[in-house]
């Protein structure tokens, strides 16, 4: 078939068209609920709110990671600096002034650094966004490429407080010609030559402060990523058989995580099959599993940056043997009252305080050990941890308020050779949901996936 001479310049155009925007799609233009550019300024606003006059606040991007030769780590960006920019790229720095400052011929409370674009790295790597569109599309009025980041000191004078977050392992992990590198080192030389501190720990309690109050426009991230991997391990616990491997539980829900969007898991996925329930956390997850064992299964899909943190254990073969379903119940007993703790005004030890009471005294009366305060021998985590941009996130961890969302994860794990009857040997149960505080108490964001023993039976005979 041949095309009329006259459509050729627009089929031209249709192809230069359908290139871009294949190009822009790895900048993340294909999701249409990335956070709003308004939401990083508005955090960006807040910090600026808590800082005395004078201050200057620097956070870096996180480094490359390289594999080996050629291959590096899938990227991950600082999770502050995302929250404080909606960046995704490497070599990148905000400056945060308390007040507006000129710097580069221009006045600014803030300057994103960023990297050049570059025809040939995008052609292999996708594209940059570049000085001009970063301003746009992340709202910041004042952007420069990031080797101008090295004449700083030089351009901005009298700042009587640094609040500095430098990338961790930089010195080990990356080229030494990175430009974060090179950020790095020059920043490190102006306070050396100020002789000043980082500022550092104030910095990441501003930061706490911040991030551990979910705005709505997160929480709505969140409870997708929550929804994912509710779908996803209620599709693994329906599939789950003896004979199975324990990669294999892994693999369905992480199809499933893929298939409805996640683009990576917040932490490797623990699906960890009688000896292994009680490793906590077990990564390997190659292990056949037999019948009459547990399969302990802690996932937590990643959606536009925030993760989910779900626990659940059920029995190989679908159905709990007494002696499982003792602890299984004891766990659950706690999770349940624990969970009952986690509202406004609450300290956040009261949960795990209450979760460890019931659990000491519950292994008392089974007479798996002989006084209460025992328990850590089988229950030697936290039962809470913020949750957010990183599984264990960020937070004050003082007084529960409004937005906060944590973690309710009581456990009791008794290993082979324990010092207690051989009957327990082998069981290790964790229960986990995530937690958002309301002014109308606790909402469990996951209590859509079943966790009542005979609910999970009736799912797995399914
Ligand atoms: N998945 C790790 C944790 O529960 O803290
Ligand atoms: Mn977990
Ligand atoms: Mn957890």
């Amino acid at each position: 078939m041949s095309v009329p001479k006259v459509l050729i310049p627009w089929l031209l155009i249709a192809f230069l068209f359908l290139s871009c925007t294949a190009l822009f799609g790895q900048q993340n233009f294909y999701d249409n609920d990335l956070l709003p550019a308004s939401f990083h300024k508005d955090r960006r606003e807040q910090l600026r709110k808590k800082l005395p006059p004078g201050s200057m606040v620097v956070v870096f991007s996180n480094p490359v990671r390289n594999r080996s030769n050629d291959v590096d780590y899938k990227y991950s960006q600082d999770p502050d600096l995302y929250y404080l920019t909606g960046l995704m790229e490497p070599d990148a720095a905000v400056v945060i002034f308390s007040e507006p400052r000129e710097a580069f011929g221009a006045t600014s409370d803030e300057i994103l650094f960023i990297r050049e674009k570059d025809d040939s790295r995008e052609l292999w790597d996708g594209i940059r966004l570049g000085v001009k569109m970063a301003g746009e599309d992340l709202n910041f009025d004042h952007v420069q490429v990031n080797r101008k980041f090295l004449e700083m000191s030089g351009q901005v004078k009298g700042i009587d407080n640094f609040y500095i977050k430098y990338p961790t392992d930089i010195d080990v992990n990356i080229g030494k010609k990175s430009s974060l590198n090179r950020m790095v080192k020059e920043m490190r030389s102006w306070l050396a030559d100020e002789r000043v501190s980082d500022g550092a720990g104030r910095l990441s309690t501003f930061l706490a402060e911040l991030r551990e109050v979910k705005t709505d426009e997160e929480l709505v991230l969140l409870q997708k990523a929550v929804d994912i991997t509710c779908a996803g391990l209620e599709k693994a616990i329906r599939n789950i058989k003896p004979g199975m491997t324990e990669y294999q539980v892994q693999a369905i829900a992480e199809f499933e995580f893929r298939m409805m969007g996640s683009e990576y898991q917040g932490y490797g996925s623990i699906c960890g099959s009688g000896p292994n329930t009680s490793i906590l956390h077990y990564t390997d997850n190659r292990r056949p599993m037999d019948d009459g064992e547990l399969i302990l299964m802690d996932i937590g899909a990643e959606y536009h940056g925030y993760t989910a943190d779900i626990t659940r254990t059920v029995p190989v073969n679908g159905k709990f043997t007494d002696d499982q379903r003792k602890i299984y119940d004891l766990v659950l007993k706690a999770q349940l009252e624990g969970i009952k703790k986690v509202k406004e005004g609450e300290r956040f030890r009261a949960a795990h305080e209450l979760c460890a009471r019931i659990i000491g005294e519950g292994l008392r009366d089974l007479g798996i050990i002989s006084n209460k305060s025992e328990y850590m021998k089988y229950f030697m985590h936290g039962t809470s941890h913020y949750l957010g941009l990183e599984v264990h996130d960020t937070g004050t961890y003082g007084t529960l308020q409004t937005g906060n969302v944590l973690t309710v994860e009581p456990g009791i794990y008794i290993p082979e050779g324990s010092p207690c009857d051989e009957r327990w040997w082998g069981i290790g149960i964790r229960i986990e949901d995530d937690v958002l505080v309301t002014p109308d108490g606790p909402q469990v964001m996951s209590d859509k996936l079943p966790k009542g023993p005979e609910e999970l039976e009736q799912l797995m005979s399914q």
